[in-house]
């Protein structure tokens, strides 16, 4: 499948190498994609942000949360967006768009159109990586296209996390938001980088 990431920064290419490995075609969106942000990554296309949504069946915004509103135009201007897939990553814990509660507020709105949210609840590193000793982790995702999220839990697998949940309508974003906070927190309580919640059952 085509895949368009924006923003070829740590979540970016976490999940641009697990993707090209699984057979997807990757397209980075960047601001100069003569010069794109550090080393090349194999298999990756690079293109301007609108050529690279244009290609994509499925758009996965890994910016900075105050990127969204610029991105999310560019989205609604596309003639076909009504039949690709919008995934937001982004946290806006600690920074959000001027005028929006969030960056997956500010999709919602501008494009008029449900975006899953996904690949937020965990540190980078764990998107590059799923696997631990004792298994693989979890993923976690919410939206309001079951479609979109059919693709997003296909995606999940593809990159190797055990399972994938969904939580839910996009009034579970906020939640994921705090749950990856809650990651974060620990993480620079000295806990590092390469932990992550898992689920058991009894
Ligand atoms: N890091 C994590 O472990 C992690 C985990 C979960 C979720 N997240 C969330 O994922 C998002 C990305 O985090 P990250 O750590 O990957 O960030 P990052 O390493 O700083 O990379 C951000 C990327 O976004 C690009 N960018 C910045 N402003 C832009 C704009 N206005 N238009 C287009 N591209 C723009 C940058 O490109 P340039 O090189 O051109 O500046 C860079 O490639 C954040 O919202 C963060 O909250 C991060």
């Amino acid at each position: 499948m085509n895949i368009a990431i924006i923003g070829k920064g740590n979540v970016g290419t976490a999940l641009a190498a697990g993707l090209i490995a699984a057979g997807h075609r990757v397209i980075f969106g960047v601001r100069n994609p003569d010069k794109p942000n550090g080393t090349p990554l194999q298999g990756a296309e690079y293109m301007g942000l609108l050529d690279a949504m244009k290609e994509a069946r499925i758009i996965i915004l890994a910016t900075p949360p105050t990127a969204a509103p610029a991105v999310a135009g560019l989205f609604q201007g596309l003639a076909e967006s009504s039949e690709k897939t919008l995934i937001d990553t982004t946290n806006s814990l600690f920074q959000k768009p001027e005028m929006y509660a969030s960056a997956y507020q500010a999709l919602e709105q501008i494009t008029g159109r449900s975006v899953v949210k996904c690949f937020n609840s965990t540190g980078a590193e764990n998107m590059a990586n799923p696997r631990y000793e004792s298994g693989a982790i979890p993923m976690f995702f919410c939206g309001g296209s079951e479609t979109d999220k059919a693709l997003t839990r296909q995606l999940c697998e593809d990159l190797g996390f055990s399972e994938s949940y969904d939580l839910g309508g996009p009034e579970a974003a906020p939640m994921l938001e705090q749950f990856a906070g809650l990651w974060i927190r620990l993480s620079r309580q000295g806990m590092g980088r390469q932990f992550a919640f898992q689920l058991v059952r009894r």
